[in-house]
């Protein structure tokens, strides 16, 4: 990329503080980005949300906000990661000045919440594919509720808490390319085959047409603008590719300085919008032929940890097989995610304090291990963890990251991405989209969704 355009004057030559440590190639950077975005938020989040009552006006909605407004954060929070070389902690510092340096710790707090109850819920799903595999299925609705409420708190939940995060700290203390990278590149592309095959058997179930025309497929004009679907639609949407906090921009620090974001980041977006597509295509059917419908709509975080097991179960061997199939690719899905979260904690104690990796996983992971008792004990508890952290905590996240490089340091956005030869009307276009749709939509899903939260809380 020799006929890149220079940076204009205005912007600061990123300082020698760029990590040591590399992605192996833009493919092992994309892969990482993609398994961070792709986890339990698409196979659980998606369909739960859908279910809440949106129909195709949620997925409408989803599509649209994912397009534009999180496709320019995610571009956004790729660059500060790259361009300042600085953890969260640091990136909003060096990029904004001592104004933003909250916003770093803002990072800090909002991943480290939302990681203590994703592995209590990768727990749930340990649990549920050791059932599967050693034990059996539950034959009826209520005996997998019981079921339920015996593995989602108490003792088990707490135990599924603390291993899912032990594992997690495993692999981020083996690295970037040794852990996160390596676990990506083939945790990624075999999820992909195991949902392709169980869409196309669920595919041919006897009520798959009704699955999809119920959920997926219902259009009601009025859900466009509920609040409930509103909120869902950008909590969804952030939550599941994953921007916001700070993780894409860790991962964005260890990025080659020639890589093109902008395609990378599209890839990373159509790759996480076709998992939840597709998982959808498996969990509706099985839904809708197993006439498991009335719990599902009545839902809450655990409805498809009953439902599935409860529908495969009719299925006799076969079932099993495709339930222990579902949770074993949930749990991979889950833990190229769990990573991206422990990473922002990790990178920035790393940065700020100089302290090795080791002891950084540790710490962190001690400390969420204790943020994650509440959620783990209550599911009223994680609940409410859901939507304060991965909801009206995470959108501000992501109005943030839009204001500072939109508003504040337009400068640093255009010279990254001129300077990695990206073309000039595709960069104003982003940085338009930036400054114009994403913030203020964000500004106004933010509020939106604040209310919808207090209006539910007081009713
Ligand atoms: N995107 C993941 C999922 O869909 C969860 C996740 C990983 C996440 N990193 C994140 C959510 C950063 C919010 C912010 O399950």
């Amino acid at each position: 990329m020799s006929m890149a355009p220079p940076p204009p004057p205005s912007y600061e030559a990123p300082e020698q503080g760029r990590p040591a440590e590399r992605w192996s190639s833009t493919m092992g950077f994309v892969l990482a980005t993609a398994g961070s975005a792709v986890g339990l938020g698409n196979l659980w989040g998606f369909a739960y949300r859908a279910s809440q009552g949106g129909g195709a006006a949620f997925v409408l909605l989803y599509l649209l906000i994912v397009l534009v407004v999180c496709l320019p954060v995610l571009v956004a929070e790729m660059v500060l990661g790259r361009s300042t070389g600085h953890s969260p902690l640091l990136a909003p510092l060096t990029a904004g000045g001592r104004r933003w340096a909250p916003l770093g710790w803002l990072y800090l707090l909002v991943a480290a919440g939302i990681l203590a109850y994703y592995s209590v819920l990768m727990g749930w799903t340990g649990r549920s594919l050791l059932h599967a595999l050693l034990e059996s299925l539950p034959a009826t609705m209520a005996e997998a509720e019981a079921y339920f409420g015996a593995i989602s708190s108490g003792g088990d939940a707490v135990l599924g808490h603390l291993i899912s995060l032990a594992l997690t700290g495993v692999v981020v203390a083996a690295g970037i390319r040794s852990g996160i990278e390596r676990l990506s590149r083939w945790g990624l592309p075999l999820l992909f085959l195991l949902l392709l095959g169980l869409a196309i058997w669920a595919a041919g179930l006897p009520g798959a047409r009704e699955g999809y025309a119920t959920f997926l497929l219902r259009w009601d004009a009025s859900k466009l603008i509920d609040p409930t679907t509103i909120r869902n639609a950008f909590t969804q949407a952030f939550f599941s590719i994953g921007t916001g906090v700070g993780a894409i921009l860790a991962y964005g620090t260890y990025l080659d300085r020639r890589s093109a974001i902008p395609a990378e980041a599209a890839l990373v977006v159509g790759m996480d919008t076709a998992v939840a597509l597709m998982a959808g295509c498996v969990t509706f059917p099985v839904v809708a032929s197993f006439g498991l419908g009335a719990g599902v709509s009545g839902s809450t975080v655990g409805t498809l940890f009953i439902a599935l097991p409860t529908g495969l179960a009719s299925q006799g061997a076969i079932g099993r097989l495709v339930a222990g199939l579902f949770f074993a690719l949930a749990f991979i899905a889950a833990i190229t995610s769990s990573v991206s979260l422990l990473e922002v904690p990790v990178s920035s104690l790393i940065d700020r304090f100089g302290w090795s990796r080791g002891r950084a996983v540790w710490l962190c992971v001690a400390v969420i291990a204790v943020l994650g008792l509440p959620p783990a004990l209550n599911v009223a508890a994680l609940e409410r963890m859901d939507a304060i952290f991965g909801g009206v905590l995470l959108l501000s996240g992501g109005l943030a990251m839009a204001l500072l490089l939109g508003w504040q340091a337009p400068a640093r956005f255009h010279a990254d991405l001129l300077g990695s030869g990206s073309p000039p009307w595709l960069v104003g276009a982003l940085l338009w989209a930036l400054r114009w749709l994403a913030a203020p939509a964000l500004g106004l899903g933010l509020a939106m969704s604040s209310f919808d939260l207090i209006g539910r809380g007081a009713g």
